[in-house]
């Protein structure tokens, strides 16, 4: 199957968003591209769109138009599924129907070459499913791009029940060739990205629904202090309330409702209310005109202690330390301790999946505040803190200035465990050791796929190294014990590691 070389012809079949965005990729490669839309005219549409957005390339001086012509002209817009026959790969972007895939799937074989791979570009259909009604499954994968296909780097490659490996073989090594940085992954519900994600709105959502924090503030922190792009409600107002809806639907479906996917019922009141985000103007946000953008909760100005003491490591905290010293802040450390800040009567700790009311109930500290988890401690430009209920306003009032003195703009929300950026995190991290668990791909490959395929700042099994995988399951732990349904069950491989001290 390593028959696809710069000369084999591709086909595309859809000229929509992502076709379009495929011929793009292909033709830039420098293969001839066959492009064919079932709706009159879409197909030369989507090549006019392919050629205004190279325009505006040349514009900013990114590629000259040579470049462009040569690329635009291997582009040929065809008017029929019999033009493909020379094809030696045709990848489909067409609508997202199984029946209506198996239909031009099956027309395909009829037509194309007996070697020829065919692939699909379906965001949530099972290779499998699509398979069943082919002749050939055996030369059928999943080539799964990205919005904008040109730009976003992963390509998920998804091995279907009957694919030949050396299809998905060639379809890995194609799309290097391509620019794209491929994964591996099994035809199982939300492929690699679209399962692992599920936590970084479904958390959001569930502190929003509890009341631990405004979406404003849940969106700063996922930014400021995660590192994230965008927070999870810009982000789903982004996509669309009905299409993000019905993608968690579908995997809390597809897993027998394992409730680790649990849709949530604030979102469904958008999508009742027909509020789905930017492209209806109201979501979770207002963008109808003069609507003012609520800020997030960021508290006042309060005095810089002049000293602290840091008892134990704080682990993956550890550099709030130097930016203390830098600050001007006296820092006392002592060797024993559970890894906590003492400053003034307040002790500061990383969340760990606890209500901090509980743990200072149990440790007989009422002046107990958590801390949320950041990317980077040193570039992060907001932290969250979660007094316990008992704690002192004075207690939270050093605990605001000492962050407030190395930069940081605080915000503080309610008591929930796990915070904003830790339970999220630790989620994340959670689905990526489950996917791995259960064979869907390597853990190389779901750090490649979350960072290339939906831009996060670090894949969430090296993120959860950083925290110490130990102190992960904790959080996940104490979440199950604290929420005490199925949802936050460490992933059996995530307990294996931590077992094995690996
Ligand atoms: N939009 C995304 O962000 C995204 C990302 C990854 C994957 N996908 C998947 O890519 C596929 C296409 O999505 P899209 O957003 O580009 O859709 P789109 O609606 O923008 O484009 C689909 C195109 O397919 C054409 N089409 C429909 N039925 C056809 C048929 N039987 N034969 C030929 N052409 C046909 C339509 O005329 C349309 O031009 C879907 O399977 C979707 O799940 C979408």
């Amino acid at each position: 199957m390593s028959h696809l070389t710069t000369e084999s012809i591709i086909g595309v079949i859809g000229a929509g968003t992502m076709g379009a965005g495929i011929a793009q990729v292909a033709a830039k490669a420098g293969h001839p591209v066959l492009l064919f839309d079932a709706m009159e005219g879409a197909a030369q549409k989507g090549l006019d769109g392919v050629a205004n957005g190279l325009a505006r390339l040349v514009a900013k001086g990114k590629m000259s138009q040579d470049q462009v012509d040569a690329l635009v002209g291997r582009i040929q817009v065809v008017d029929s599924l019999n033009d493909l026959a020379p094809a030696a790969l045709v990848v489909e972007a067409i609508v997202e129907r199984l029946d209506i895939k198996q239909q031009v799937f099956g027309d395909l074989e009829k037509i194309c070459a007996e070697n020829t791979i065919i692939a699909s570009n379906t965001s949530s259909i099972s290779i499998t499913a699509i398979g069943a009604k082919l002749a050939r499954p055996q030369n059928l994968v999943g080539m799964h791009f990205f919005n904008p296909a040109p730009i976003m780097k992963l390509v998920e490659v998804i091995s279907g029940l009957d694919t030949d490996p050396a299809v998905a073989e060639a379809i890995y090594q194609l799309s290097e060739r391509w620019g794209k940085q491929p994964v591996h992954a099994k035809s199982t519900p939300g492929f690699i990205v679209n399962r692992v994600a599920r936590p970084f709105y479904a958390e959001g959502l569930r502190v929003a629904e509890e009341g631990g924090a405004d979406i404003a503030t849940i969106d700063a922190l996922l930014k400021q202090c995660g590192g994230f792009r965008m927070g999870p409600f810009e982000l789903m107002d982004l996509i669309g309330h009905d299409v993000n809806y019905a993608v968690t639907s579908s995997v809390f479906e597809a897993y027998y409702y394992d409730q680790r996917f649990l849709p949530a019922l604030i979102q469904l009141e958008l999508v009742n209310a027909g509020h789905l985000g930017r492209k209806s103007g109201k979501g979770f946000y207002d963008y109808s005109e003069g609507a003012e953008k609520p800020q997030p909760q960021t508290a006042a100005p309060a005095p810089a202690p002049k000293t602290m003491t840091v008892e134990g490591s704080l682990g993956v905290a550890e550099p709030l330390v130097a930016l203390c010293e830098q600050a001007g802040i006296k820092v006392f450390r002592e060797d024993d301790g559970n890894g906590c800040i003492r400053v003034g009567e307040a002790t500061l700790l990383l969340t760990n999946g606890q209500f901090a009311t509980a743990r200072a109930a149990a440790s007989s500290n009422r002046n107990l505040i958590h801390f949320d988890l950041a990317l980077d401690y040193q570039n992060a430009d907001r932290i969250a803190l979660s007094p316990a209920d008992h704690a002192s306003a004075e207690a939270v009032n050093t605990a605001v200035g000492l962050f407030q003195a190395i930069g940081k703009q605080v915000s503080l929300i309610d008591d929930i465990p796990g915070m904003a950026v830790m339970r999220t995190v630790a989620m994340l991290a959670n689905e990526g050791f489950d996917a791995v668990n259960q064979q869907v791909c390597s853990e190389e490959a779901v750090d490649i796929a979350m960072q290339g395929g939906v831009n996060y700042p670090r894949g969430p099994l090296a993120w959860a190294q950083q925290i110490g995988l130990g102190n992960v399951l904790q959080v996940l732990n104490n979440l199950a014990g604290v929420y005490g349904d199925d949802r936050y069950r460490a992933s059996p491989l995530l307990r294996r590691k931590v077992a094995g001290g690996i």
